[in-house]
Protein backbone atom coordinates (compact mmCIF):
# COMPACT_ATOMS: atom_id res chain seq x y z
CA UNK A 1 0.00 0.00 0.00
CA UNK A 2 1.13 3.42 -0.73
CA UNK A 3 -0.59 5.70 2.01
CA UNK A 4 -0.29 9.32 2.99
CA UNK A 5 -0.62 10.09 6.79
CA UNK A 6 -1.58 13.68 7.00
CA UNK A 7 -3.00 16.01 10.39
CA UNK A 8 -1.58 18.63 12.54
CA UNK A 9 1.56 18.88 14.45
CA UNK A 10 1.36 16.77 17.85
CA UNK A 11 -1.66 14.71 16.40
CA UNK A 12 -0.10 11.30 16.40
CA UNK A 13 1.82 10.75 13.31
CA UNK A 14 4.67 9.32 14.19
CA UNK A 15 3.54 7.45 16.91
CA UNK A 16 0.93 6.03 14.71
CA UNK A 17 3.16 5.30 11.49
CA UNK A 18 5.25 3.03 13.31
CA UNK A 19 2.81 0.62 14.23
CA UNK A 20 0.76 1.16 10.70
CA UNK A 21 3.86 0.45 8.75
CA UNK A 22 4.68 -2.55 11.34
CA UNK A 23 1.48 -3.84 10.61
CA UNK A 24 1.28 -3.22 6.81
CA UNK A 25 5.01 -4.32 6.47
CA UNK A 26 6.19 -1.15 4.37
CA UNK A 27 8.96 1.44 5.57
CA UNK A 28 7.83 4.54 7.67
CA UNK A 29 9.49 7.63 5.97
CA UNK A 30 8.82 10.80 7.76
CA UNK A 31 10.51 13.70 6.47
CA UNK A 32 10.60 15.44 9.20
CA UNK A 33 12.96 12.42 10.93
CA UNK A 34 15.33 13.34 7.41
CA UNK A 35 15.58 16.56 8.73
CA UNK A 36 16.82 15.91 11.78
CA UNK A 37 18.55 13.05 11.44
CA UNK A 38 20.90 15.17 8.52
CA UNK A 39 20.29 18.18 11.39
CA UNK A 40 22.52 15.73 13.80
CA UNK A 41 24.52 14.28 11.14
CA UNK A 42 25.55 18.12 10.64
CA UNK A 43 24.85 17.97 6.55
CA UNK A 44 24.63 20.65 4.30
CA UNK A 45 20.85 19.43 3.77
CA UNK A 46 20.25 19.56 7.70
CA UNK A 47 21.85 23.41 7.95
CA UNK A 48 19.56 24.36 5.46
CA UNK A 49 16.44 22.67 6.98
CA UNK A 50 17.31 23.77 10.57
CA UNK A 51 16.21 27.54 10.61
CA UNK A 52 12.93 26.88 8.77
CA UNK A 53 12.29 24.18 11.16
CA UNK A 54 13.20 25.79 14.56
CA UNK A 55 10.91 28.91 13.32
CA UNK A 56 8.27 26.80 12.29
CA UNK A 57 8.15 27.68 8.60
CA UNK A 58 8.17 24.93 5.93
CA UNK A 59 11.83 23.71 4.54
CA UNK A 60 11.28 24.88 1.10
CA UNK A 61 9.80 22.49 -1.86
CA UNK A 62 13.71 22.39 -3.63
CA UNK A 63 15.05 20.92 -0.66
CA UNK A 64 11.82 18.54 0.63
CA UNK A 65 10.93 16.97 -2.56
CA UNK A 66 14.56 16.11 -3.66
CA UNK A 67 14.96 14.79 -0.54
CA UNK A 68 11.27 12.74 -0.63
CA UNK A 69 12.38 11.55 -4.04
CA UNK A 70 15.64 10.30 -3.14
CA UNK A 71 13.93 7.92 -0.28
CA UNK A 72 11.40 6.67 -2.59
CA UNK A 73 13.52 5.50 -5.22
CA UNK A 74 15.34 3.38 -2.17
CA UNK A 75 14.65 -0.72 -2.88
CA UNK A 76 12.46 -0.94 0.38
CA UNK A 77 9.93 1.75 -0.78
CA UNK A 78 9.69 -0.10 -4.19
CA UNK A 79 6.33 -2.02 -2.66
CA UNK A 80 4.75 0.44 -0.45
CA UNK A 81 5.47 3.45 1.71
CA UNK A 82 3.54 5.44 4.29
CA UNK A 83 4.59 8.55 4.23
CA UNK A 84 4.38 10.92 7.14
CA UNK A 85 5.03 14.41 7.00
CA UNK A 86 5.00 15.02 2.68
CA UNK A 87 3.43 15.82 1.13
CA UNK A 88 2.97 19.32 3.32
CA UNK A 89 1.62 21.96 0.45
CA UNK A 90 0.00 21.68 -2.62
CA UNK A 91 3.00 22.35 -4.85
CA UNK A 92 4.14 18.85 -3.09
CA UNK A 93 1.18 17.35 -3.34
CA UNK A 94 1.65 17.43 -7.48
CA UNK A 95 5.19 17.04 -7.30
CA UNK A 96 4.36 13.78 -5.09
CA UNK A 97 1.93 12.81 -8.48
CA UNK A 98 4.71 13.15 -10.68
CA UNK A 99 6.94 10.82 -9.02
CA UNK A 100 4.23 8.18 -8.50
CA UNK A 101 3.35 8.68 -11.93
CA UNK A 102 7.07 7.84 -13.79
CA UNK A 103 7.30 4.73 -11.71
CA UNK A 104 3.51 4.10 -13.48
CA UNK A 105 1.87 3.86 -9.50
CA UNK A 106 -0.54 5.90 -7.69
CA UNK A 107 -1.43 6.37 -3.70
CA UNK A 108 -3.87 3.94 -2.43
CA UNK A 109 -5.02 6.34 0.48
CA UNK A 110 -4.86 9.28 2.79
CA UNK A 111 -5.31 9.10 6.24
CA UNK A 112 -6.20 12.06 7.75
CA UNK A 113 -6.05 12.50 11.63
CA UNK A 114 -8.12 14.91 13.59
CA UNK A 115 -7.94 16.06 16.83
CA UNK A 116 -8.92 19.21 18.91
CA UNK A 117 -6.02 22.00 19.05
CA UNK A 118 -6.45 22.06 22.95
CA UNK A 119 -5.25 18.40 22.59
CA UNK A 120 -2.52 18.73 19.88
CA UNK A 121 -1.08 21.71 22.52
CA UNK A 122 -1.16 18.82 25.57
CA UNK A 123 0.66 16.36 23.26
CA UNK A 124 3.49 18.54 22.10
CA UNK A 125 4.43 20.12 25.30
CA UNK A 126 4.68 16.70 27.12
CA UNK A 127 6.37 15.18 24.15
CA UNK A 128 9.93 14.02 24.51
CA UNK A 129 11.97 12.67 21.81
CA UNK A 130 15.22 10.91 21.58
CA UNK A 131 18.49 12.24 20.27
CA UNK A 132 19.62 9.52 18.74
CA UNK A 133 16.46 8.80 16.63
CA UNK A 134 13.73 11.04 16.46
CA UNK A 135 11.07 8.75 15.65
CA UNK A 136 11.34 7.33 19.07
CA UNK A 137 9.11 9.61 20.98
CA UNK A 138 7.77 9.60 24.88
CA UNK A 139 4.92 11.74 26.88
CA UNK A 140 5.67 12.46 29.96
CA UNK A 141 2.36 11.58 31.23
CA UNK A 142 0.19 9.78 28.13
CA UNK A 143 3.87 7.37 27.45
CA UNK A 144 6.26 8.18 29.64
CA UNK A 145 9.75 6.14 29.50
CA UNK A 146 10.70 3.60 32.35
CA UNK A 147 13.72 5.71 33.50
CA UNK A 148 13.66 9.40 33.39
CA UNK A 149 15.27 11.26 30.42
CA UNK A 150 16.25 7.63 28.78
CA UNK A 151 15.26 6.09 25.56
CA UNK A 152 13.59 2.80 26.17
CA UNK A 153 14.66 1.75 22.81
CA UNK A 154 18.34 2.32 23.23
CA UNK A 155 19.37 4.34 26.01
CA UNK A 156 19.40 7.89 23.83
CA UNK A 157 19.17 11.03 25.51
CA UNK A 158 14.81 12.53 25.62
CA UNK A 159 14.98 15.84 25.27
CA UNK A 160 12.12 18.59 24.31
CA UNK A 161 12.84 19.61 20.42
CA UNK A 162 13.78 22.94 19.60
CA UNK A 163 10.30 23.66 17.55
CA UNK A 164 8.16 22.24 20.31
CA UNK A 165 8.01 25.47 22.37
CA UNK A 166 4.86 27.57 22.66
CA UNK A 167 5.72 30.27 20.26
CA UNK A 168 6.76 28.26 17.32
CA UNK A 169 3.92 25.57 17.79
CA UNK A 170 1.69 28.37 17.16
CA UNK A 171 3.43 28.94 14.11
CA UNK A 172 3.61 25.70 13.08
CA UNK A 173 -0.43 25.03 13.72
CA UNK A 174 -0.67 28.23 11.59
CA UNK A 175 1.47 27.18 8.46
CA UNK A 176 -0.50 23.85 8.53
CA UNK A 177 -4.10 25.34 8.51
CA UNK A 178 -2.82 27.97 5.75
CA UNK A 179 -0.42 24.84 3.51
CA UNK A 180 -1.08 21.59 4.46
CA UNK A 181 -5.21 21.54 5.03
CA UNK A 182 -5.91 22.58 1.07
CA UNK A 183 -4.38 19.14 0.30
CA UNK A 184 -6.73 17.26 1.98
CA UNK A 185 -9.49 18.71 -0.62
CA UNK A 186 -6.82 17.76 -3.05
CA UNK A 187 -6.64 14.81 -2.14
CA UNK A 188 -10.64 14.48 -1.46
CA UNK A 189 -11.18 15.31 -5.47
CA UNK A 190 -9.51 12.00 -5.86
CA UNK A 191 -11.58 10.20 -3.53
CA UNK A 192 -8.46 8.95 -1.15
CA UNK A 193 -9.15 10.87 1.97
CA UNK A 194 -9.89 8.70 5.39
CA UNK A 195 -11.04 11.04 7.90
CA UNK A 196 -10.38 9.00 11.65
CA UNK A 197 -10.30 10.59 15.20
CA UNK A 198 -7.15 10.53 16.50
CA UNK A 199 -8.46 10.91 20.42
CA UNK A 200 -8.18 7.74 22.85
CA UNK A 201 -5.24 5.31 23.73
CA UNK A 202 -2.66 4.76 20.82
CA UNK A 203 -3.80 1.02 20.21
CA UNK A 204 -7.28 2.44 20.41
CA UNK A 205 -6.31 4.80 17.47
CA UNK A 206 -4.35 2.14 15.51
CA UNK A 207 -7.18 -0.21 15.83
CA UNK A 208 -9.36 2.65 14.41
CA UNK A 209 -6.53 3.49 11.22
CA UNK A 210 -6.02 -0.07 9.97
CA UNK A 211 -10.25 -0.38 10.54
CA UNK A 212 -10.77 2.62 8.17
CA UNK A 213 -7.72 1.27 5.59
CA UNK A 214 -9.45 -2.08 5.31
CA UNK A 215 -12.72 -0.45 4.65
CA UNK A 216 -10.88 1.71 1.59
CA UNK A 217 -9.35 -0.81 -0.16
CA UNK A 218 -11.91 -3.12 -0.01
P1 LIG B 1 7.50 16.91 11.63
O1 LIG B 1 8.56 16.24 12.38
O2 LIG B 1 6.80 16.20 10.54
O3 LIG B 1 6.48 17.51 12.69
P2 LIG B 1 4.89 17.70 12.69
O4 LIG B 1 4.15 17.38 11.47
O5 LIG B 1 4.71 19.05 13.23
O6 LIG B 1 4.45 16.57 13.60
P3 LIG B 1 5.03 16.20 14.96
O7 LIG B 1 6.27 15.37 14.81
O8 LIG B 1 5.15 17.41 15.83
O9 LIG B 1 3.85 15.37 15.60
P4 LIG B 1 3.22 13.96 15.27
O10 LIG B 1 1.90 14.16 14.61
O11 LIG B 1 4.20 13.05 14.58
O12 LIG B 1 2.95 13.49 16.74
P5 LIG B 1 3.67 12.38 17.66
O13 LIG B 1 3.37 11.01 17.16
O14 LIG B 1 5.11 12.73 17.90
O15 LIG B 1 8.06 18.28 10.99
C1 LIG B 1 8.83 19.17 11.75
C2 LIG B 1 9.30 20.30 10.85
O16 LIG B 1 10.09 19.78 9.76
C3 LIG B 1 8.19 21.11 10.16
O17 LIG B 1 7.68 22.14 11.00
C4 LIG B 1 8.95 21.67 8.95
O18 LIG B 1 9.77 22.76 9.31
C5 LIG B 1 9.86 20.50 8.56
N1 LIG B 1 9.24 19.62 7.57
C6 LIG B 1 8.91 18.31 7.73
N2 LIG B 1 8.35 17.82 6.62
C7 LIG B 1 8.32 18.84 5.73
C8 LIG B 1 7.82 18.97 4.40
N3 LIG B 1 7.22 17.95 3.75
N4 LIG B 1 7.94 20.18 3.80
C9 LIG B 1 8.55 21.21 4.40
N5 LIG B 1 9.02 21.16 5.67
C10 LIG B 1 8.90 19.98 6.33
O19 LIG B 1 2.84 12.59 19.01
C11 LIG B 1 2.98 13.77 19.77
C12 LIG B 1 2.99 13.41 21.28
O20 LIG B 1 1.71 12.90 21.64
C13 LIG B 1 4.02 12.34 21.64
O21 LIG B 1 4.58 12.67 22.88
C14 LIG B 1 3.19 11.04 21.75
O22 LIG B 1 3.72 10.16 22.71
C15 LIG B 1 1.83 11.59 22.19
N6 LIG B 1 0.70 10.82 21.65
C16 LIG B 1 0.57 10.31 20.39
N7 LIG B 1 -0.61 9.67 20.27
C17 LIG B 1 -1.25 9.81 21.46
C18 LIG B 1 -2.52 9.36 21.97
N8 LIG B 1 -3.38 8.69 21.20
N9 LIG B 1 -2.84 9.70 23.23
C19 LIG B 1 -1.99 10.39 24.01
N10 LIG B 1 -0.77 10.82 23.61
C20 LIG B 1 -0.42 10.53 22.34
Amino acid sequence: MRIVLVGPPGAGKGTQAAYLAENLSIPHISTGDLFRANISQGTPLGLQAKEFMDSGELVPDEVTIGMAKDRLEQPDAASGSLLDGFPRNLSQAKALDEILEEKGIALDAVLDLEVPEEEVVKRIAGRRTCRNNSAHTFHVEYKPAKAEGVCDECGGELYQREDDSEETVRKRLEVYHEQTEPIIDYYKSQGLVVTISALGKVVEVTQRAMEALRQKAA
